[in-house]
């Protein structure tokens, strides 16, 4: 496979190194021999048509799914492929179909996110000693300040179902950086975002990348993707064809045969619209 990258390679040990990463589902191949890094402090876009496996990529990087070949890194160490483990050992991710407990405040759903995090046991919850009550004060400050930070704060006791939906993105968004992640994956974070909340969200990004997460986001709207990405990938058809800077992608042919000869944008525009919901 060819694939074009207008950047050298970073020098540095990328925080993610997925290798050769294929997920297969019977006879058909989802995610097809997928190379990607992310390094520290980068924003790296991931886009392509509805079902070209870029959710799917995904599942197979924080352990949803066991890839059928291939290896994906963190920080070096092999991740096991057990969501919880994933998020321990420090990669969080949010949903494309959004998944909050649709009954708990909008505190609880963000306390809920902080649970890898937490030493106190099970024994120490039921007690109640000192030792749990300190850790839950500082589960709570902690929760509190992720509030705070996404714009939430004034909500926190409102039950996330009554959240508007911009604003369930921006809750799954601070119930991520709960776990206190090096990365952060976004699955389309901004679909069903008013252009207004879709700009506040470009800034929202912007501010996780300088509290020193990386981020790899999957995003229909092209506007948002170059305005944000350091690198951007382009999956079709499983295959990653084209990597690189906003130049590069959006001349490549095979990038403009993908979106059906249409210009990028108006094409991106068209997919988020026609209401195609494709499984996690
Ligand atoms: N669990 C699954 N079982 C079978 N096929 C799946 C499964 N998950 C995804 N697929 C298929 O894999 C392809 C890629 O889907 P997906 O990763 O959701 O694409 P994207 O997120 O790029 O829109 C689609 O054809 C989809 O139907
Ligand atoms: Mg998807």
């Amino acid at each position: 496979m060819s694939t074009t990258t207008a950047t050298a390679a970073p020098t540095a040990t990328p925080l993610l190194d997925a290798r050769g990463v294929t997920m297969r589902f019977g006879g058909l191949t989802a995610v097809n021999n997928v190379d990607l890094t992310v390094a520290e402090g980068e924003i790296i876009g991931l886009i392509g048509p509805n079902g070209a496996g870029k959710t799917t990529f995904f599942n197979c990087l924080t352990g949803l799914y066991v890839p059928t070949e291939g290896t994906v890194r963190y920080r070096e160490k092999v991740l096991p492929p057990k969501p919880h483990l994933v998020t321990q050992a420090g990669i969080a991710r949010t949903f494309q179909n959004i998944r909050l407990f649709a009954n708990m405040t909008v505190l609880e759903n963000v306390l809920v996110g902080r649970h890898s995090r937490t030493k106190e046991g099970l024994i120490s919850a039921l007690v109640r000693g000192p030792g749990y009550r300190r850790a839950e004060a500082d589960s709570r400050e902690k929760a509190m300040a992720l509030l705070e930070f996404t714009g939430l704060a004034d909500k926190a006791e409102h039950l996330a179902r009554n959240l508007p939906y911009g604003e369930q993105r921006k809750l799954e968004i601070a119930r991520a950086l709960a776990s206190e992640p090096g990365l952060l994956l976004l699955d389309e974070p901004t679909a069903g975002m008013n252009p207004q909340e879709t700009r506040a969200a470009e800034e929202l990004v912007f501010a996780i990348r300088d509290r020193g997460v990386a981020i790899l986001v999957i995003e229909h709207d092209m506007r948002f993707i170059f305005n944000l990405c350091d690198r951007t990938a382009v999956l079709v058809q499983g295959q990653k064809i084209v990597e690189g800077d906003r130049q590069l992608v959006q001349s490549d042919e095979r990038v403009i045969t993908a979106y059906l000869g249409e210009p990028l944008e108006s094409a991106a525009a068209a997919e988020t619209t026609d209401g195609t919901e494709n499984t996690e």
